[in-house]
Formats: structure tokens, sequence, C-alpha cells
């Protein structure tokens, strides 16, 4: 056999493979066989969160350089790695159905000897939400959030918590988008109003598109989409709201796919999350009913309110509410369109 990497030890499977220390086997227990099943498919959960987290940690390192080039590999590079989490998350999903193959009755055999252990005690899962950009204020349970957690891995969530997010690292993105700015792309346009004209315009537009049910939704576009101000609660800032509307609108030019597909992604990553919550809720009720937690949660109800509450990016979702008809759109400056498009 040639000398150089083996197998075995560069995968460091002796560590991996003999991580699985059955609590059922220790002495004056009775052996339990599915939790050979549900160490592996935790460990297994971990390794992925970690695959993730370390993709996330890439793309925001790009973020944060402070510009993104459009003719770079960078925003490639920032979606191929957000699908991969995506493409993860959907497997992840997936992977419930594995853990369901394991009824109440046998995890009863080792349940008990588990507390007080429990997922909810996965500071990977909580340091992804951290990056990804969950607020404190916005938890479901935040007197419970770390009370679980080791004094030293409590620490750890803290700091992630201090990091910029990524969402703060795509509104400040979205936020650097120049078109509006450049009197080139408006000329013949007074810019110098306090709503840039496009906005006029579309404003217009969209009015003349409510039903009379829906005219509330424009004093709602008014505030979130003309204002000048980014309330404390937002994620999103009025300004990369409009850049974020305009990408969404115009995303069939060359130049706004690749930011389309990144709003695209994010999205997705939420929805992905969400499956995996509701999937995971889903299976917590039919394994453990309505008891309560091993981690001392409320069980059923405590991952009921995370479902509902902990979305990330759905303030891109929100925007949708103002879209209008593609044949409606205010038509853009030929310059505009010239650099859009390819050959500018
Ligand atoms: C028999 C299987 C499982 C049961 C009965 C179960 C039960 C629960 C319950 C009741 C909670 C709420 C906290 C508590 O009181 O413990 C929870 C939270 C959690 N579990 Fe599971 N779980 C199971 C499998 C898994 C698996 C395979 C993972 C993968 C890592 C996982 C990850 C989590 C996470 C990340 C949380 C925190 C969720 C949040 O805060 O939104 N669980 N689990």
């Amino acid at each position: 056999m040639k000398d150089g990497v083996y197998y075995s030890d560069y995968l460091q499977l002796d560590k991996i493979l003999g991580a699985q220390q059955l609590e059922s086997d220790k002495e004056g227990n009775a052996h339990a066989h599915d939790e050979m099943l549900f160490i592996i498919i935790h460990q297994s959960y971990e390794l992925w969160f970690k695959q993730i987290i370390y993709e996330v940690g890439s793309v925001m390192e790009v973020l944060a350089k402070g510009q993104i080039i459009d003719n770079s590999p960078d925003l490639y590079t920032v979606n191929h790695r957000l699908k991969r989490v995506v493409t993860i998350l959907h497997m992840l999903v997936d992977k419930i159905t594995i853990l369901e193959t394991m009824t109440p009755l046998d995890f009863l055999d080792f349940r008990n000897m588990l507390r007080p252990a429990s997922g909810f005690q996965s500071i990977q899962f909580k340091m992804l939400e951290a990056y990804l950009g969950l607020k404190m204020e916005n938890r479901h349970g935040q007197e419970y959030y770390i009370s679980q957690l080791r004094p030293e891995d409590a620490q750890k969530i803290r700091e992630v918590e201090k990091v910029k997010p990524l969402i703060e690292l795509v509104n400040e993105w979205l936020e650097r988008m120049p078109f509006f700015d450049d009197k080139q792309y408006w000329q013949g346009e007074d810019t110098n109003t306090e709503i840039h004209p496009f906005w006029q315009k579309y404003r217009a537009i969209y009015e003349g598109s409510l039903t009379d049910g829906e005219k509330n939704n424009l004093n709602v576009f008014d505030s979130l989409i003309l204002s000048s101000e980014k309330k404390p609660e937002w994620s999103l800032s009025p300004k990369a709201r409009r850049a974020a509307l305009f990408i969404m609108l115009y995303r069939d030019y060359p130049l706004l796919q690749l930011p389309f597909g990144f709003i695209n992604v994010l999205l997705e990553i939420d929805e992905g999350i969400s499956t995996w919550r509701y999937r995971h809720m889903s299976m917590v009720h039919r394994i453990i009913g309505m008891r309560t937690g091993t981690g001392g949660s409320t069980g059923k109800d405590y991952l009921s309110g995370a479902l509902a509450k902990h979305h990330i990016f759905s303030e891109f979702a929100a925007l949708t509410s103002f879209l209008i008809e593609r044949n409606k759109l205010p038509k853009l400056s030929e310059e505009l369109r010239g650099k859009l498009g390819y050959g500018s």
C-alpha cells in the first residue's frame, strides 16, 4: 500500500465512529435498540449545521467587504453557496422521516435517560439563527432561550449575537444600489424632489391597481417603501426595500438576475428552516404528544410559537404585496436599460 493520506485517518473516523455512547448501555440501564438511530441522527444534523454555518459565514465575509463588484465572481459565489444551504436544508427536512421510523414506545425505552438534554441545547442551531439575523426581541420564549445552556455555551451565543448578521449585511448591500442616485439615468426628470420620480410614477400605478378592500395598502406602501426613516423594529430600511423591489420588478434584465437570485435564495432559506421547524414539531407531537420536552419547555406549544415567529427574511416576502403587473411597469431610460443589459 502507498504512503500518503489514509481514508480513515483523513476523516478521523476513529473519533466519529467511536462517538456513539448509548445511555441505555450504561450500567443499570436496559439496552434500547433505537437509541443508536437517535444519536446518529442528531450527530449528522450537527455536522450539517456546521456546514451551513460555514457557508453562511463565508457569504457574510464577502458581503462585509463593503462592496460587491458586479463584474466579479462575488455575487455568483454568494448565490451558489446559499443555494447549497437550501439543498442541505431540504435534505435535513427529509431526514426527519428516518427518525419517524422510531415509534413513541421505542422512544420511551430511553427518553427519561436523556433529561435534561434536548435539541434546544443545540448551540449551532442558535448560532445559525443569530448569524442569519433573528433578533433577541423577536424570539419566542426569550426567558428560556439560553437558560438551558452551560455558561460557556451561553457566552458563545452572546458573542455571535454581537456580530453584524446576514440580514444587516444584505440591507447595506441593497442600500448601496446606485441607480436612483445617478442623474445620468433620469435625464429630463426632476430628481431633486423628496420622492424620486420613478417612485412617484410607481406609486400612482400601484394605487390604480388596488381594489377597494386593499386601499389601505397605499399607506403601508408609503411607510415601508417611501418613508425616509428606518424603524428600529425593521430589518430593512425603506431605501433597501426600494432597491429590493426594483430588483424584483426588473429582474429580467441581465444585471439584476443575480441580485434577484440572491433575494430569492434568502426566502428559500427562511422557507427551508420553517419547513424543518414544522416537520420537527409534527414529529414531536406524534412522538411525545402533549408532554413537556426533555429540555423543560412546553414541548409542542413552544415549537409552534417558534415556528410562527422565527422568520428572518419575511420583510422580503412582504414586498410582493407591492408588485404591479409587468406590462404596467414604468419604462426605464435607454441609459439605464443599457446599464442593466448586456454590453454596456
Ligand atoms: C424523538 C425525537 C425528538 C423529539 C421528541 C424532540 C423534541 C423537542 C422538544 C420538545 C423541543 C422543545 C425544547 C424542549 O423542551 O426540549 C425541541 C427543540 C429542538 N429540537 Fe428536538 N426533538 C427530537 C429530535 C430532534 C432532532 C433529530 C434534532 C436535530 C438536531 C432536534 C433539534 C431541536 C432543536 C434545534 C430544537 C430547538 C428549536 C427551537 O428553539 O426553535 N430535535 N425538540
